[in-house]
């Protein structure tokens, strides 16, 4: 179901629950007394459990329920989940190349996910995607650098391209992404929001201190629906040489056209060129867009290790 069915039921069901408004109303005020006798945590975990009610691919909630469940997120604390800084999770490993990440698992369920990402100074999450999701990410402590990207909509998904990467030359599907976010956070900083289709789908999280992130994902990833987690290379957008093959999809049948390019300046132009609707990128954009290449199998600068959540419980 898309984004559009969904909106639509719902304002079917907004027009039928109209004469309801004194109860709803009364419904509100209970709710808010229950919440505040809860803990920050319960209180992250009722709210996903109102905000998430369908669990479907693609479904977004109302922005008045994204609104509610970022306010709570805004206002979380690493004490609110049982964390320090000075957790044995936060040390810089001396000689390990690439930092372990620890996952602290809070829940899962059909509708929605929640955990915590405890990263080391120079710990990496790689590029990757949150498929048909719905993603809330609240650092609650230390600084990270954030890189996202939204794909390119109205550009031919099937660009292939013969990419160069400065030794070795790989052939594989490219797709045409842009630069969402490409910044610094520094905690303590309000929750950011993800989209199935924009916000930065695709992030990436170095820390550039130790920190922790809280991420709320709605609904979770599910290999059987159709949510696989796909990591990414990001190659910047002049990074062509040699043959370039573009797949142009025409009206009625697709034309195969083999480029040679000498150079990477020239590529762009034959990418200028091209005429396809919707490829061509302004010369002075080229620095904000970039070719996202799945990674078949996982970076093997990833490493992380599940630990268990210690935090204040969290009664389901
Ligand atoms: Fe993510």
């Amino acid at each position: 179901m898309g984004i559009e069915t969904a909106l639509a039921n719902r304002k079917g069901k907004e027009f039928c629950e109209l004469p309801k408004v004194t109860n709803s109303n009364s419904k509100t005020r209970k709710n808010r007394r229950r919440y505040k006798k809860m803990s920050p945590v319960q209180k992250l975990f009722e709210m996903c459990k109102e905000v998430f009610t369908a669990g479907a691919t693609g479904v977004v909630p109302p922005p008045e329920d994204i609104q509610r469940l970022q306010s709570v997120l805004d206002v979380m604390k690493p004490e609110d989940v049982g964390l320090t800084p000075e957790l044995p999770y936060f040390r810089a490993n001396a000689g390990s190349r690439t930092p372990a990440i620890t996952y602290l698992h809070l829940h899962e369920c059909e509708n929605f996910s929640m955990g915590i990402f405890c990263l080391p100074p120079s710990g990496v999450i790689p590029l990757h995607n949150h498929p048909g999701m719905t993603v809330f990410s609240k650092l609650l402590f230390g600084t990270m650098h954030i890189k996202s990207y939204d794909w390119v909509v109205d550009v031919p998904s099937n660009t292939s391209a013969t990419v160069n990467s400065s030794q070795d030359t790989t052939t594989s599907d490219v797709r045409l992404a842009k630069v969402k976010v490409d910044s610094d956070f520094t905690a303590p900083c309000n929750a950011s929001i993800l989209y199935p289709a924009d916000g930065g789908n695709m992030h990436c999280f170095t820390a550039v201190t130790a920190c922790a992130v809280l991420d709320v994902l709605g609904p979770p990833y599910s290999d059987p629906d159709g949510r696989h987690c796909t990591y990414y290379h990001d190659r910047p957008f002049s990074d062509f040489s040699g043959t370039l093959a573009i797949f142009l999809l025409g009206s009625n049948e697709n034309v195969h056209s083999f480029l040679p390019l000498p150079n990477s300046e020239f590529s762009t132009l034959v990418l200028f060129g091209i005429s396809v609707d919707g490829v061509a990128v302004p010369e002075e954009e080229k620095e904000s867009h970039a070719w996202l290449q799945e990674r078949e199998i996982l970076p093997e600068d990833l490493a992380v290790v599940g630990a268990p959540y210690r935090g204040p419980k969290i009664v389901n």
